[in-house]
């Protein structure tokens, strides 16, 4: 099947938790065309953990929650086909999900056939409560060839929080995407963390088997089940799209699409930063620094060690993305010397630099430009090469 940019949809989990429905479901689906963000290129519509009763049935198969889905999962199936998006479900590689339900451990090709049947086009494939004496690579590889055999496409989204350094062996066993983190909360410090964590596995990720570093928190503002310590602002809600974004991650949207605020709704269909994130070379952005920032003030300066990130990403067509990302608290300036990404002065060449943010011209630049960012903030601008 063909996965062959970075997926894009929407995920249920990190603000509805446990507390989903059809009319949830399907209400998400018509906003998401409404406002735009199918346009954009967000096609999946996905629902996570907690959608079935407590035990399976008598058959031995696993029953959706009639409270919560009473017209079964083909009917929201068809609701989400008919709006134009591809729909998705959610399992567990173990004997329960992690909230408790039941999984498709030895239960594989049972519960792939029934999610064909249903029309599912996607599978996010979780790890909780798996047993100590199996082995994941083979039970992930179960699941794929399970997926294969009902004869419909269906993206595999394995989802194992890099167990095994998934990323070295995922792709390999039928993931089309692959997570390679722990669960992200709504703060600074989870979104930034899980990304540094990846940054050097990004070389393994690639068409057909993306490294996954979780669904997006933009726009959640602190409402939702992922809320965790200090709620994300603007700002640093634009550091994460911009972090997703240069490594060429999938974008899942955690919010509720049905009432962002205009900011977030802006930021996650920035064409510019989307078009990074699918460029069709999906290269990984080669990492020009990652060092100390230096903040001065009237008290002289001070260091912060692994705060600043200089990412250069070639992109299709002779244009670039250059991410420059302030993760420490304070004001600092982030470098880029074009030499370091291949382009010295000597050359004759020059970038002509765009701001990703708002579109605006920054001019035709030589040897270096370097970026002053309040803390936790991030610049993505786009360039093109010219001779000057
Ligand atoms: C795990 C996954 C999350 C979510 C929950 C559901 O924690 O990593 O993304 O699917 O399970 O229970």
């Amino acid at each position: 099947m063909n996965v062959s940019r970075p997926p894009m949809g929407w995920n249920s989990w990190n603000t509805f938790g446990s507390s989903i429905s059809d009319e949830l479901i399907v209400s998400t689906a018509r906003a998401m065309k409404e406002k735009g963000y199918l346009d954009a290129g967000y096609e999946y519509v996905v629902i996570d953990d907690c959608w079935s009763l407590r035990e399976r049935g008598a058959d031995g198969h696993i029953v959706p929650d009639p409270v919560k889905f009473p017209r079964g999962m083909k009917a929201v199936a068809d609701d989400v086909h008919a709006l134009g998006f591809k729909f998705g479900m959610y399992s567990c590689a173990g004997v329960q999900t992690c909230g408790g339900y039941p999984a498709s451990y030895d239960h594989e090709f049972t519960d792939a056939a029934d999610f064909a049947a249903w029309g599912v086009d996607y599978l996010k494939y979780d790890f909780c409560n798996f047993p100590a004496a199996a082995d994941g690579p083979n039970r992930y590889a179960t699941m794929s060839m399970a997926l294969k055999a009902t004869g419909r496409d269906i993206l595999f989204a394995a989802c194992n929080w890099g167990t095994d350094e998934s990323w070295k062996w995922m792709k390999s066993v039928g993931a089309h995407m692959y997570r390679s983190t722990g669960d992200i909360a709504d703060n600074f410090q989870s979104f930034s963390g899980i990304a540094k964590s990846q940054l050097e596995n990004f070389c393994m990720s690639g068409p057909y088997g993306f490294n996954d570093i979780d669904m997006l928190t933009v726009g959640m503002y602190g409402k939702g089940n992922v809320s965790l310590g200090k709620a994300c602002d603007d700002r640093e809600y634009y550091t994460q799209f911009a972090l997703w974004c240069m490594l060429g991650a999938p974008l899942m949207l955690g919010g509720d699409v049905r009432n962002m605020r205009p900011f977030a709704e802006a930021l996650l269909q920035n064409p510019r930063l989307i078009r990074i994130d699918q460029d069709e070379e999906c290269r990984p952005p080669q990492i020009v620094y990652r060092g100390r920032v230096v903040h001065t003030d009237e008290n002289g300066w001070k260091e912060y060690p692994d705060a600043g990130l200089t990412l250069f990403k070639r992109l299709s067509d002779n244009e670039f993305a250059v991410g420059y990302f302030n993760f420490a608290d304070v004001s600092g300036e982030v470098p880029f010397i074009f030499a370091d990404a291949g382009l010295p002065y000597q050359s004759g060449f020059g970038l002509h630099l765009t701001d990703a943010a708002d579109g605006r011209d920054l001019g035709v630049h030589r040897d270096y430009f370097h970026t002053k960012l309040e803390g936790h903030e991030s610049r993505v601008l786009i360039a093109r090469l010219e001779r000057v």
